[in-house]
């Protein structure tokens, strides 16, 4: 059964690693993140944009393939199924669906309509045992449509946010959507450990978790950062595969054609990209 996302990032927050939430797309994403997961053992977190749950017609869809697909996978390890980036209306079908995580994020309303909006949708998904994260500041960069304009988390407004109970708190620090420009300044580590301190150990998400330097994520991790969004990683490591395959003319030669050995370069490339990351956030052997 998929879980609350509250426990493993507690355990997460105290043992000072980072629990990868993966963004999915369609059956391959997922099934080879859940592979990869229970694999590492380690806990594991699915995204899924507004926009990716559209794609797959609907968020009841999302759930039944996820549901069903643990269980004749046989993962064993905890598997929280959340909505990335979710809008106030977006939110709650998402909840009412059956997502067991949901991101409200209201980081592009001023700020007392976030805090309003952030309350209203705590309390409904806590009433069902579902965690929730909320964001401040804005993420930059733009993620299936929604840009956001990069502004630093205030961490006053943090700890507002943390105060109303949230689970987990998403903050502009820098981070950024895609691709990492040459001249990226890199995080604002003296915000990350202002926002820390404030918020009295909450556990933090760091978004944009694609192309940050090993040496950033860990420091991240040190200051309270107990989950890691990752989305562009996964679609280059797949789209790169899958060139590779078809220029080499594979596409061509036997049955090559058939999706399920076209698809099967990327679909590798994503689950070794996934034991990489939970390598790297320390996530491996935690389930
Ligand atoms: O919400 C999703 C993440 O922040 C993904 O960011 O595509 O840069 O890995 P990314
Ligand atoms: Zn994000």
């Amino acid at each position: 059964a998929l879980v609350s996302a509250k426990e493993m990032l507690e355990k997460a927050h105290a043992g000072h690693y980072a629990v990868g939430q993966f963004n999915i797309n369609n059956l391959e994403w997922t099934k080879m993140i859940l592979l990869a997961c229970e694999e590492a053992k380690s806990p594991v977190i699915l995204g899924v944009s507004e926009g990716a749950g559209k794609y797959m017609t609907g968020y009841k869809t999302v759930v039944a393939m996820v549901e069903a697909m643990v269980e004749s996978l046989g993962i064993t390890v905890p598997v929280a199924l959340h909505l990335d980036h979710g809008s106030y209306e977006g939110a709650k079908a998402a909840l009412e669906a059956g997502f067991s995580s949901i991101m409200f994020d209201g980081s592009h309303y001023p700020f007392e309509e976030n805090l309003e909006k952030s309350k209203e949708i705590i309390e409904l998904c806590h009433s069902k045992g579902v965690s929730v994260e909320c964001e401040v500041g804005a993420i930059g960069g733009e993620e299936d449509g929604v840009v956001g304009s990069g502004e630093v988390a205030d961490p006053q407004e943090c700890k507002v946010i943390a105060d109303l109970g949230v689970d987990m708190l998403a903050a502009g620090i820098g981070n950024i959507h895609g691709k990492y420009p040459e001249n990226w300044a890199g995080l604002n580590f003296d915000v990350l450990g202002q926002i820390q301190d404030v918020t009295s150990g909450k556990p933090l998400v760091l978004h944009g978790g694609s192309g940050i330097p090993t040496d950033q994520i860990k420091k991240a991790i040190s200051l309270g950062v107990s989950k890691i969004n990752v989305n562009t990683e996964l679609q280059l490591v797949f789209a790169d595969a899958t060139r590779k395959y078809i220029e080499a003319g594979k596409d061509l030669e036997g049955k090559g054609y058939d999706p399920r050995k076209l698809l099967a370069p990327g679909c590798d490339a994503i689950k070794a990209e996934v034991l990489n990351k939970v390598k790297e956030f320390g996530s491996e052997g935690q389930a």
